[in-house]
């Protein structure tokens, strides 16, 4: 464990960014793809090993009797996992969007309720706090969050509308020094371990999209109150709920961003925030290959282990090449992040066959596995059930397509 903490600390931000430029470049050529720089194959092997040895051990556990994972997330904290992208000078891990999509993948390859946790504190709560926030905003819901001690959630959906965002119906009124919010916010990772969370509301309900800021909240506050945990399919050690807003008063410099600016901070802060979901998309569909190449060599069937059959074989191929492709997506689209270059279409291409990966692999492990694929004795079914998730939140499939087609009829725009 303590060898993860050493690579991520010894590997400066500018070390890591001028690693990943470096690496953008020669990515011009694809079969580069195949090998990472020294420091991200680094920081994989670390989280393998943690994975390997803390966590996979308990992932049944945390599932089976919804437990979320404090003692882990302390640990990853520690580790610098819960704070990836955020730069070394103000206290976080210093690395780039390539090392958090690399490590995503391999906590969620582990559980992927950690790797939900890990992925709503490092892009949806510290994401637009490290790029929006003041530095008096950062003192307080900045830096108490990078190291696992405290999380963030993030609160966009609201019962009435999830895939429309713009058109939020949670308000904010300003009332002498203090923000009144009203109205409430769906579907809330993290809600009920949160003690802060970044949430939109409309300051002029005419403007539409437009009239919409973000706020950033401090959990536990008067006027706030949380709804039931809900019974989920899957990413059981995660609690999802509501946050009910009555008169919820928050200091007036709570603001983040400008006035009216909350709709971008969410769709930016969103594109960046699918690149994570692809990485536990990965995670997921790696963890069912490896469950059920494992078992296929095991299992013996009229004579020899069924991994001998044809019929196997080629699930085994079509599993392995939806991970290498959704992987080079989603390397691709971290990289173009770390260069600043534009990169929603990749993001949500990324997102969107990651997580059909996840559901396509999950689905034939059980296949190959039959009934002990059915049962809890072995992880599949697990792996199952929180696929799902990954083709829901931060943008469903059908969005994905949307923003994919948006941005094509773009580029392809004819006078
Ligand atoms: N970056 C910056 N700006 C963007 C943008 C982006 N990626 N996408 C759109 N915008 C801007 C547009 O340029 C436009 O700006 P102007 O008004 O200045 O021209 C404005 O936003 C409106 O754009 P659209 O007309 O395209 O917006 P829309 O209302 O049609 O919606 C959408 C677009 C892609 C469907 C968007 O609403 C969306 O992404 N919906 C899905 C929301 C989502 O992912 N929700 C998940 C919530 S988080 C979660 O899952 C919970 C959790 O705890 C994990």
């Amino acid at each position: 464990m303590a060898s993860i903490a050493r690579c991520l600390l010894r590997t400066g931000q500018t070390t890591a960014k001028v690693v990943s430029r470096e690496y953008l470049n020669n990515a011009r050529s694809l079969s580069s793809l195949a090998d990472l720089p020294e420091t991200h194959s680094m920081l994989q092997k670390s989280c393998r090993d943690f994975v390997d040895n803390e966590l996979m051990p308990i992932a049944a556990k945390l599932d089976k009797e919804h437990l979320y994972p404090k003692d882990i997330i302390k640990k990853m904290g520690e580790l610098g996992l819960m704070a990836v992208d955020v730069p070394h000078e103000e206290g976080g891990t210093g690395l780039d969007y390539l090392a958090y999509a690399i490590a995503m993948e391999e906590i969620s390859r582990g559980c992927a309720s950690t790797g939900c946790i890990m992925s709503v504190n490092n892009s949806l709560y510290l994401g637009p706090i490290n790029k929006w926030a003041t530095a008096a905003q950062k003192e307080v819901f900045q830096e108490p969050f990078l190291h696992g001690d405290r999380v963030g959630c993030f609160g966009l959906s609201e019962p009435g509308n999830g895939s429309d965002a713009g058109a939020a119906s949670t308000t904010a009124r300003l009332d002498g020094d203090s923000w009144v919010l009203n109205g409430t916010k769906a579907w809330i990772t993290n809600g009920y371990e949160a003690e802060a969370a970044v949430v939109f509301a409309t300051t002029d309900k005419s403007k539409k999209h437009k009239g919409i800021s973000a706020f950033i909240v401090p959990k536990p506050v008067p006027g706030l109150s949380l709804g039931k945990k809900e019974d989920k399919l899957g990413i059981k050690a995660t609690s999802t709920c509501y946050l009910i807003f009555e008169d919820c008063r928050i200091p007036r410099e709570n603001l983040l961003g400008e006035e009216g600016f909350g709709f971008k901070i969410a769709m930016q802060t969103l594109d960046a925030g699918r690149i994570g979901i692809a990485g536990q998309g990965l995670g997921i569909a790696q963890a069912a290959f490896e469950c059920a190449i494992d078992y296929a060599q095991k299992r013996m069937a009229f004579g020899s282990p069924i991994s001998k059959m044809q019929t196997v074989q080629s699930k085994l191929a079509d599993m392995a090449l939806q991970i290498e492709s959704s992987r080079l997506l989603t390397y691709k689209a971290a990289l173009l992040k770390d260069a600043g270059k534009p990169f929603s279409k990749e993001a949500a291409m990324a997102k969107l066959a990651a997580s059909e990966a996840a559901t396509f692999c999950s689905h034939q492990a059980i296949q190959i596995l039959g009934g002990m694929g059915y049962v809890t004795d072995m992880p599949a079914e697990r792996h199952y059930r929180d696929a799902r998730i990954t083709e829901i939140y931060e943008g469903t499939s059908e969005i994905q397509r949307l923003v994919i087609a948006g941005s094509l009829l773009k580029e392809y725009h004819s006078s």
